[in-house]
């Protein structure tokens, strides 16, 4: 079977993009399926994550394996960083210039990642990919390269506007390029649910979005950035703060598995 290629997408940064995308590859590879992280993002956190090191063109780090950045290029083969738990990596370097660059390029271009992937597809039961904070090209290049995408949130005192933007960027991929493409929802991150504005914020956007919201979304909880600067996930934390934080985290991955209809 093919593999399922999930991006994660939000022009805003810091809504949980790459914790949750690491997370839910590390989850997956956890219970036996194969998984390639593409690390679309110039910051490179989630390769540094997933590889607990900074990858450089050295070769006892990353020369030699597929970075992201070669992907707007045809390509022969792809080789990706063999990754510890079970995640393979095509990895981004930290603030990688090269792949920032990439944000810019013409149209045409975009569509080789695309075409990259989907010849490795085969080898994998799931696709991960991390995108930047931006409306760029990097962003349009891994919309066009899914089947899937899901946008991690978080509603602020500005509103709805980012989510709106968002889905009109879903439509116009799926009209100009890859009618595939299925929006699977929005994940609630870091929830104020003790605000009366929040709980507004949100019926609002289940009056636009319906269910497309997910049900179970994650609240702000300090163990979750704990995890993210010791590159482990949540619930390889070991203090009781961290538990509730990893019950939630996988009661997201769950819902998102769930939602893709592929199973375990
Ligand atoms: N639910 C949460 N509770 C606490 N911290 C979180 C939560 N979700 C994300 N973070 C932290 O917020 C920061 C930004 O998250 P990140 O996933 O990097 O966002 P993005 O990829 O969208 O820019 C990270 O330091 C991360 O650890
Ligand atoms: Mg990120």
């Amino acid at each position: 079977m093919s593999a399922i290629r999930l991006a994660f997408a939000n022009q805003k940064g810091g809504v949980g993009k790459t914790t949750l995308a690491v997370h839910t590859a590390l989850a997956l590879a956890k219970r036996g399926d194969k998984v390639l992280f593409v690390d679309l993002d110039p910051q490179g956190n989630g390769t540094r994550f997933l590889s607990k090191r900074v990858l450089t063109e050295t070769p006892a780090e990353g020369a030699g394996y597929t970075r992201a950045v070669e992907l707007f290029a045809p390509l022969e083969s792809i080789t990706p960083w063999p990754g510890v738990d079970g995640v393979a990596l095509i990895w981004a370097g930290r603030n990688d210039r090269a792949l920032n660059d990439k944000g810019e390029v013409p149209l045409a271009e975009c569509v080789h990642p695309a075409a990259n992937l989907a010849a490795v597809s085969e080898d994998y039961d799931w696709i991960l990919i991390d995108t930047p904070p931006t409306l760029n090209k990097l962003q349009l290049s891994a919309l066009l390269a899914s089947t899937h995408v899901v946008c991690p949130v978080k509603l602020s005192g500005f509103g709805l506007d980012g989510v709106q933007g968002l889905i009109e960027t879903i439509q116009d991929v799926k009209k100009v390029g890859n009618s595939g493409l299925t929006f699977v929802g929005v994940i609630l991150n870091q929830e104020a649910t003790r605000s009366r504005n929040y709980a507004r914020d949100v019926e609002e956007l289940k009056g636009q979005i319906g269910d497309l919201v997910f049900s179970q979304g994650l609240a702000q909880r300090r163990p979750i950035d704990e995890a993210c600067s010791l590159s482990k996930p949540i619930w390889r934390i070991y203090t009781g703060a961290a538990r509730p934080a990893a019950k939630e985290m996988l009661g997201v991955i769950d819902e998102l598995i769930g939602r893709i209809g592929r199973g375990a």
